[in-house]
């Protein structure tokens, strides 16, 4: 589909679809149910320097307009990462975006360096949503600090670095001006919302962690907004390519975001419905884009129009 082809980070991009970190495995599990093809890329679940078990059960659990997850970062490591996941990843056949998580500068830079050696790494993504040893507060809590790792692991690697921003935040737009000026190539927003669930029977709390991340449809129209007030605030004349996600189920979701300003479009919690999904987006997609009267999805990107709608 000609018209879905998008060009960001210096190369192609098949499609503007992208599998969101964290909801379809290490590389390319979702092929049993899709031909990955419909994809621009998949994002690697985030890896850490270490391997982590994640959270005690429950660690997913449904909840009224999508999901709550607080998995704990589960993953093998990046060297058993390299070793056993990463060998057939010449044959995956969409772009695939490694994702890191840690919990210092030393943490990222390690999985930096080890993922700048995998020649079939498209781009490099940093899950900056941890909370930082040494300080408590998380990475994407404070532009000085989003700035300051941006710019080490920058120093790092020759791939684009894409910088994944938090929602839990009062000034998104500040969070990606840091990541911009320490040398971000893109960003990625959004990360789940903070949320909570109590089974008001036992009055437990229904995750192990206590308290997690809100993902899926509930949490679309702020992703559709800070998408929004990042593009126009910064990121278009920055000239930094936005992946736009949260809760996006069908085109017109994908569409929103897209005329928010997202050059490519995150999906995640949809995968868990339905990992077939984002084929028939990619259809759907692309017949908005012919009836909008564009040549290019491309051309659609940050096209909102912010007059009043009219009453019908
Ligand atoms: C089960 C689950 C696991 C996730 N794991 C990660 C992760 O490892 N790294 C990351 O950056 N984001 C992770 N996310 C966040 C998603 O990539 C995405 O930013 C978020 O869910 C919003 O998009 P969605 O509403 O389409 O799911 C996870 C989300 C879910 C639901």
């Amino acid at each position: 589909m000609q018209r879905l082809r998008v060009h960001a980070l210096g190369m192609d991009f098949a499609s503007p679809l992208v599998a969101a970190a964290g909801t379809c495995g290490y590389l390319d599990e979702l092929s049993d149910a899709l031909d990955l093809r419909c994809l621009g890329a998949v994002t690697t679940k985030s890896i850490t320097r270490e391997s982590r078990d994640g959270n005690k059960p429950w660690r997913i659990i449904g909840a009224k307009g999508g999901m709550l997850n607080a998995v704990g970062l589960a993953n093998v490591g990046v060297e058993a990462f390299v070793r056993e996941k990463w060998g057939h990843a010449s044959r995956v056949p969409c772009r695939i975006i490694g994702s890191i998580a840690g919990h210092s500068t030393e943490d990222y830079a390690a999985v930096v360096r080890a993922f700048d050696g995998l020649a079939e790494m498209a781009a490099i993504e940093i899950n900056a949503s941890c909370p930082n040893t040494a300080t408590g507060l998380q990475f994407s809590d404070s532009p000085e600090l989003l700035r300051g790792l941006t710019s080490t692991l920058r120093a790092l690697t020759s791939k684009p670095l894409i910088v994944k921003l938090t929602p839990n935040t009062g000034d998104i737009v500040g969070l990606a001006r840091g990541a911009i000026e320490g040398g971000a190539d893109a960003l990625t927003l959004i990360n789940t919302v903070q949320a909570m669930a109590i089974d008001p029977e036992t009055r437990r709390t229904r995750l192990s962690r206590g308290k997690g991340g809100l993902s899926g449809p509930a949490i679309h129209p702020i992703a559709v907004r800070m998408v929004h007030d990042v593009y126009t605030q910064v990121a278009r004349d920055a000239g930094k390519p936005i992946i736009g996600l949260g809760g996006v189920m069908d085109w017109r979701d994908a569409a929103e975001l897209v005329l928010a300003g997202a050059t490519l479009v995150g999906m995640g919690t949809s995968l868990f419905v339905d990992p077939s999904g984002p084929a028939t987006v990619a259809r759907d997609l692309d017949a908005w884009v012919q009836r909008q009267g564009a040549s290019t999805i491309a051309d659609l990107v940050g096209a909102v129009d912010m007059s009043a709608p009219e009453l019908s």
